[in-house]
Formats: C-alpha cells, structure tokens, sequence
C-alpha cells in the first residue's frame, strides 16, 4: 500500500530513510486507559481523554490549545473531555471526535520518544470484534503519524505475551467491552472471538443507579461510581462490609454501599460465563478439559477480588477449571503486542491481519 504524505513531525518518512533503525511499539489503545511500550524500553499509561479549555479564560489557565490524559481529568472544571473511544472503538460520527483520535494518538507516540530517522512500526489492540470500517479509520490515522501500522485483537495480544496460544482461552475485561479469545494455535477467526458491550463503564453506571435507588438523598456521579468500584470491587462472598463517604445535601455521611458493589460487579458474568461456554464448545472435545484449567484473565476489570474463583465455580460443571490473571493487567496488553512486533518483524505484518504500511 502506498505511503500517505508524512502530515506529523513524528513519521519518518518526512526525514531521510533509515531502515536500519526501527522503534517497535506496542499499543493497547483502550477506552479508559492507553498503554504503549517500546524496544527502547519505554513504558507509559496515558489515560484516553483529551480536555479543551471551554473557554479563553480555560485558554489562560490551561497554557495550551489542549492536553491529553489524567492532568484532563483533574482539570475537568474548565474543560471539555472528549474520550476518543467508546465501547473500546474510536467514536466516528465527526470530523473532531477523529482530531480527538488524532491527539490522544500523537500524545502515545510523543512518550515513546522516537529519534529522528527511526521508522516508527506499531502493532495496536482493538476489541476482538471490531469493524473493518473501524480498524480502517484507526489505520488511516496512524498513517499519518507512523511508517508501519497493524491492528490485531487486543486478547490475541494479551494471549502472546503469555505464551498462551493454543488451548487456551483469554477473557479481557476492560472499560469499554469484554474481550474473549479462543487460543487454537492458529490467528483467531472471527467465530473463535467475541466482544460483549456491558465491561467497567457498564459496572460504574449500574452502581451509580443501585447507589442512588439505596440513598435517593446523596449526589453521586460515574466519577465517584467509579473510584468505590476500583477500591472496593468484589464478586462473591466479601465477608466485610463496605462503607464510603458519600454527600447528601452538600454534608457527607458514611453509606454502607456492600450489596450495590457486589450487585453492580456480578452484573457482568451472565455474558461472560455464556460467551466463555459457547467459545469452549468450539474447541475439539479432546481438548476441552485443556482448556477449561488455562483460561486467562486480563485488563483492568480482571482486578475484581474473587472474579477468578467465582469464574471458575460458575464453569465447573464443564469439569476442572483454572482461572489465572494477568500479573500487570495495565501493560500485559501492550507487552504482547511488543514482543509480537519484535518477534515478528514488520516485514512479515501483512500476513498477520490489517495494516497500514
Ligand atoms: N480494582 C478494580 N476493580 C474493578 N475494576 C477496576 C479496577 N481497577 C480498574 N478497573 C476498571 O478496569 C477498567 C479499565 O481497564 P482497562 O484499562 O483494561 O480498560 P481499557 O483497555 O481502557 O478498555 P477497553 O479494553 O474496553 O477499550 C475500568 O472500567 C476501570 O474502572
Ligand atoms: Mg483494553
């Protein structure tokens, strides 16, 4: 495919040829978090959220036309957050919401700090199910900003970096969507992966609403919904109660919030023990109970205390179940698709799925 006119400081192909020189990056493009990691040892999380002051007055305070990631979020007073993702894809209903794309992303490649002269060759994680039209606009703006582009499935990503790829199933719990693969040592087709919609974002909205059905008094919004679920997340039997600082009527009060917790995070296993089934069935049946003991959890939902176990209960009428998590559920993502790109050197990246070169 033909190169587009190097747009962006950052593509060499706007500096003289050096082929010699590659900087491998590893990305894992999620809708609440953005991890990348290179060959030179870079290791950066951004999260995926661009402010734009409202105003000239956020103009002043701000001292830029915009900024990306966690100082957005502490600045959210005066100014607009724009998440570039929704439901683990990139929004593309306008003109800015691919601007938005294209600073977040620029942003990624800025923390890898490329040299001048490097080609910059990325491999980046999309939910399993992704559109074609979807991976096709992502790819159209790495293009512009990176020599070499792929997209691949962001649990065949964390199912690399594991070792994990055949026999095996990986369950990655993100924001946006829940992503399964199932590992048959070959790429996954498209029968063999699954994206559910109901992921963390669905959780926090679900705890805000049982919160304020409990305690119609207290103010509570998906911030807060959200911070009580990442310290306080559990499936299962907690054997303690839960109780936070809320605010009703602008004075703060302890709440007990055990059951809303619980309920809002049980909430997502119906779909996942449905889907895991079903993608389980598809294995050959001497291989089934392989599966079943190396099933893989990942992303940042796979934080919630007793997920594994209670996974594992919930399957075990299929026989003997070993649920494992991620050790770094934040950069196991990105790793894998580093050592992929190192592995596998771009040269080969046309036979792994679709790219952009
Ligand atoms: N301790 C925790 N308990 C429960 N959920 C958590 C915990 N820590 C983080 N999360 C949730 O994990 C989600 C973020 O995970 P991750 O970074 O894997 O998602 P993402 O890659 O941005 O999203 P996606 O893959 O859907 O695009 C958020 O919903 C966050 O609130
Ligand atoms: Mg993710």
């Amino acid at each position: 495919m033909a190169k587009a006119p190097g747009k962006d400081k950052q593509k060499s192909a706007d500096k003289p040829a050096d082929k010699g020189k590659r900087l491998l990056l590893g990305i894992d493009l999620g809708t609440s978090r953005t991890a990348v990691m290179s060959n030179h040892g870079a290791k950066h999380m951004v999260r995926s959220v661009v402010g734009y002051p409202k105003d000239l007055i956020g103009v002043k305070l701000l001292g830029s036309a915009y900024v990306v990631g966690q100082e957005a979020l502490d600045k959210r007073s005066y100014l607009d957050i724009r998440c570039p993702l929704e439901d683990g894809v990139l929004r593309e209903y306008s003109e800015r919401d691919i601007e938005v794309a294209r600073h977040l992303l620029s942003h990624v490649i800025e923390a890898a700090k490329p040299k001048p002269n490097e080609e910059i060759c990325a491999i980046i994680g999309v939910p399993a199910r992704a559109s074609g039209a979807n991976k096709s606009l992502l790819l159209n703006i790495a293009q512009e900003m990176m020599d070499m582009a792929l997209v691949v499935s962001e649990p065949f990503m964390v199912a690399y970096g594991q070792g994990k790829l055949v026999n095996a199933l990986v369950i990655d719990i993100g924001a946006g969507t829940v992503d399964l693969s199932a590992l048959k040592g070959t790429l996954p087709e498209a029968e063999d992966q699954a994206t559910l919609a109901r992921a963390g974002n669905f959780v926090d909205e679900r705890l805000m609403a049982l919160i304020e059905e409990r305690y119609p008094e207290v103010q509570i919004n998906t911030y807060v919904a959200c911070a009580i679920k990442e310290e306080n997340s559990f499936v299962g039997d907690n054997g303690k109660s839960i109780k936070v600082e809320l605010r009703a009527d602008g004075k703060p009060g302890m709440y007990d919030v055990t059951d809303q917790v619980q309920a809002a995070c049980e909430s997502l296993i119906p779909e996942i023990i449905e889907t895991a089934e079903n993608l389980i069935r598809g294995f050959p049946p001497e291989n089934q109970s392989d599966v079943l003991k190396n099933i893989i959890m990942a992303g940042g939902g796979s934080r919630i205390k007793g997920l594994g176990s209670f996974i594992a209960e919930k399957l075990s009428t299929f026989g003997e179940v070993e649920v494992t998590t991620v050790a770094d559920p934040t950069f196991d993502g990105s790793a894998g698709a580093l050592k992929l790109a190192q592995e596998l050197p771009p040269d080969y990246w046309d036979q792994l799925g679709d790219l952009i070169a």
